[in-house]
């Protein structure tokens, strides 16, 4: 497991950082059957078999291929099977064909792994230019943010499985506790905060330039929202009340029938929910968990409150504890002032999805140890619920 002060940066000698990330990603699977591996139960959903075989694609493509001339990739089909969404990278396959590759087999996928890791370990011991460690830092902090989304897959089979199978064992997730009695909410006075990333330390490129923002005073609430004031909620009617939702959350709710967080069910009168040890009853003390944007806007109405924005957030961030939960934002995904595009295929990383997304804060217990940061941007469209997400309000003043 990749300890807490072992952040992904240069100041770390890469070779044994790389071996330790790479078993990261293995160890989360452990305890997963061949069949598991395979299954895509949804078009976002990867089958975590996809997922150890694209983040070493990702170093044959990114490192491998640039660095070392004659390179043989291991197959020269994975390529097309393997690329995720890059196209000046060539063909690939269909996102929602994933599910459909019960070959190459996971025995062939960790066989694929350790021909690229020996690579990888053999250039790694010769000379290497600052370009080249930029790259395998990239290579290790996708290899993390695939770690979360492992989690996040892991779960969504698991927990849409009719038998709600348990599988806590060996998942590397960090412990969730309790919310705690009720802090007393934070202000933050009106004032310019300076926003994004501004430290040589590794970040990806939507977080940067650095730059100011004028922020007028707010209140943020020290806590994130429990499953027992989410049950309020839902007792008050929250889902059939046309004036919470914003009116595309409203035909979400409605078209998809949405009645509580996704892993919650009523069994035998009670609330129950999936958290990757069975079906349990609902801990009304745990922060709420697994809820969309619509719901989270929806919730935040309901309370007479609202959302964070992105900026207020981060300009209140050394103030409140967080790596729970991804916090839901009331921002648009979109570039910082000033944001450049990389060039060449690695510019598709992040720039091309900035549209229709709404950006999430914070980190959560599937954030891989050392993967966090206050400047980070995650980002989904506003109806995904699968990824560890949660709530914190915040009102104006
Ligand atoms: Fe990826």
């Amino acid at each position: 497991m990749v300890e807490k002060s072992q952040l992904v940066s240069d100041e770390i000698a890469l070779p044994a950082l790389y071996s330790s990330v790479r078993q990261h990603s293995l160890q989360i699977c452990e305890s997963l059957e061949a069949e598991d591996f395979s299954c895509q139960p949804e078009l976002y959903v990867s089958p975590p078999k996809w997922h150890l075989a694209h983040t070493t694609w990702f170093f044959e493509k990114f490192v491998l291929e640039k660095v070392l001339k004659n390179y043989q990739p291991y197959d020269p089909s994975f390529a097309y099977l393997f690329n995720s969404y890059y196209e000046t990278a060539g063909d690939h396959l269909p996102r929602n064909k994933r599910g459909a590759l019960t070959r190459p087999t996971i025995d062939a996928i960790r066989e694929y792994r350790r021909y690229v890791d020996e690579q990888m370990e053999t250039m790694e011991r010769g000379w290497m230019d600052d370009d080249v460690r930029q790259l395998i830092i990239t290579g290790l902090n996708h290899e993390q943010q695939h770690q979360e989304l492992l989690l996040m897959d892991i779960k969504f089979i698991l927990g849409t499985n009719p038998l709600y199978p348990s599988c806590l064992a060996g998942l590397c997730l960090n412990e969730m506790s309790a919310v705690p009695q009720r802090l007393p909410s934070i202000t933050i006075d009106e004032g310019i905060y300076l926003i994004g990333h501004g430290t040589k330390e590794f970040a990806f490129d939507n977080e940067s330039p650095r730059h100011r923002v004028h922020l007028d005073a707010f209140g943020l609430e020290s806590d994130l929202v429990t499953n027992g004031e989410y049950l309020d909620f839902i007792l008050d009617n929250g889902y059939k009340r046309v004036d919470l939702w914003l009116s595309d959350g409203w035909q979400w709710v409605n078209e998809s029938r949405i009645r509580a967080p996704l892993y919650w069910h009523f069994v035998d009168g009670i609330w129950c929910c999936y958290d990757f040890d069975g079906l349990r009853p609902v801990d009304v003390n745990l922060p709420v968990m697994h809820v969309s944007q619509y719901e989270a806007n929806a919730f935040a109405r309901w309370k007479g409150m609202r959302l964070p924005t992105e900026f207020e957030w981060e300009a209140a961030s050394p103030f409140i504890e967080w790596g729970t939960a991804w916090e839901h934002t009331a921002s648009a995904y979109l570039p910082y002032p000033g944001y450049q595009r990389p060039e060449g295929t690695i510019g598709e990383y992040n720039a091309k999805f900035m549209s229709n997304q709404m950006v999430l804060r914070g980190a959560s217990i599937a954030t891989p140890p050392g993967h966090q940061r206050l400047t980070y941007r995650n980002f989904f469209t506003p109806d995904m619920r699968w990824q560890f997400s949660g709530i914190r309000l915040a009102k104006t003043l």
